[in-house]
């Protein structure tokens, strides 16, 4: 039974949980507790916003019409209503909030100086690290809240091509960037493995590929759960083409972040190592307070290229997130 359409995060099973334990078994060897990751899948996530900078004059104004100091964040504001906040350890203007039960009816949300999304979500864009001025392609961008990151943190300068395949899920996007004041993104929506040359070269990518979605197991929303050992094999070819294509958009010394909300060594390391050639470097990196584990270099007695152990690997237990798998590669040539 298909409930959602497909190129987004599948389908999903009759009995989620049965499901998400059956679908975690084949990363047992892989994680360093595996009970504590099944019991991590099984629980909902955190409701995570992170705040608008864009719109900090709003915000201000609400600061002061509730009576707090005019430098008080959207976590202070909502914290004042009585919700429980608790920023995140990794990233500034950023929160956990407990006791939101519907945050899209808030009159943040609505005027845009808050955007409500996972937290392992906002590691891609922070990764790829845009700045101001630069052009940047999204490849697979919709509904948008990587490329809402990645347009605030350039404050409006530069440009985003925020590129999908689907006209209705770009929809949410455009909206997205709208209400949150974005003015440095155009929307595209191009088949991205047939992406034009001629559009490039980008300084940046954020290549966050259409995957299984096994990372998503703990998404609360009926919708979001899914994970089956058919997607996980079945996606590999369309990951590599998006890859190959994405890598001749990208100009020499320029940063392409990969990304999937999935685990599966089929879906990460081994496209990486089947699309890249030796202009890549797969470069290491973490980001201080949220805990990765290193990429495999060997699966299914295969061995993959050595810097494939630089993919960052998020699992639910280790930042009580969902599911993340990130590789940061730089293109050889110049820098800068
Ligand atoms: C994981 S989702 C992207 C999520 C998005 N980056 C965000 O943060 O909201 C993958 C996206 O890839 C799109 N997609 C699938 N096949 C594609 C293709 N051939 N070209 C471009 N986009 C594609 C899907 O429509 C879907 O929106």
């Amino acid at each position: 039974m298909h409930l959602r359409e497909p190129g987004g995060c599948g389908e999903y099973a009759a009995d989620p949980m049965q499901d998400t334990t059956q679908a975690l078994l084949r990363y047992k060897d892989l994680v360093d507790d595996w009970e504590a990751l099944v019991e991590t899948s099984h629980r909902p996530l955190p409701l995570v916003v992170w705040e608008n900078p864009l719109r900090r004059a709003h915000v201000e104004r609400l600061a002061i019409a509730t009576g707090l100091d005019r430098r008080a964040t959207v976590g202070e504001l909502l914290a004042s209503r009585g919700y429980e906040v608790e920023p995140l350890a990794w990233r500034g203007g950023a929160w956990r909030v407990r006791g939101l039960d519907k945050p899209g009816r808030t009159i943040e949300h609505y005027l845009g100086l808050m955007h409500v999304q996972e937290e392992v979500s906002l590691a891609p864009s922070a990764v790829l690290g845009a700045e101001s001025g630069e052009t940047v392609l999204d490849l697979c961008a919709a509904p948008g809240g990587k490329t809402a990151c990645i347009a605030v943190g350039m404050a409006n300068r530069g440009t985003v091509v925020a590129n999908d395949l689907r006209p209705q899920r770009l929809r949410a996007l455009r909206s997205n960037c709208e209400r949150l004041g974005i003015r440095n993104v155009v929307v595209t929506p191009i088949n991205g493995t047939r992406f034009p040359d001629d559009a490039g070269p980008f300084d940046r990518m954020l290549l966050d590929v259409p995957c299984s979605c096994e990372g998503n197991l703990r998404d609360s929303r009926p919708t979001a759960r899914r994970a089956r050992r058919n997607q996980v094999e079945g996606r590999g070819g369309l990951q590599a083409t998006l890859l190959g294509r994405a890598w001749k958009l990208l100009r020499p010394g320029g940063v392409l972040v990969y990304s999937t909300c999935t685990f599966a060594p089929e879906e990460n390391e081994l496209v990486l190592d089947h699309a890249l050639g030796e202009d890549a470097t797969i470069e290491p990196f973490s980001i201080a307070g949220l805990r990765h584990d290193a990429g495999v270099s060997h699966w299914a007695g295969k061995s993959l290229r050595a810097d494939c152990a630089n993919l960052a690997r998020y699992w639910p237990h280790h930042n009580d997130t969902g599911g993340f798998t990130i590789a940061r590669v730089r293109k050889a040539g110049a820098h800068g």
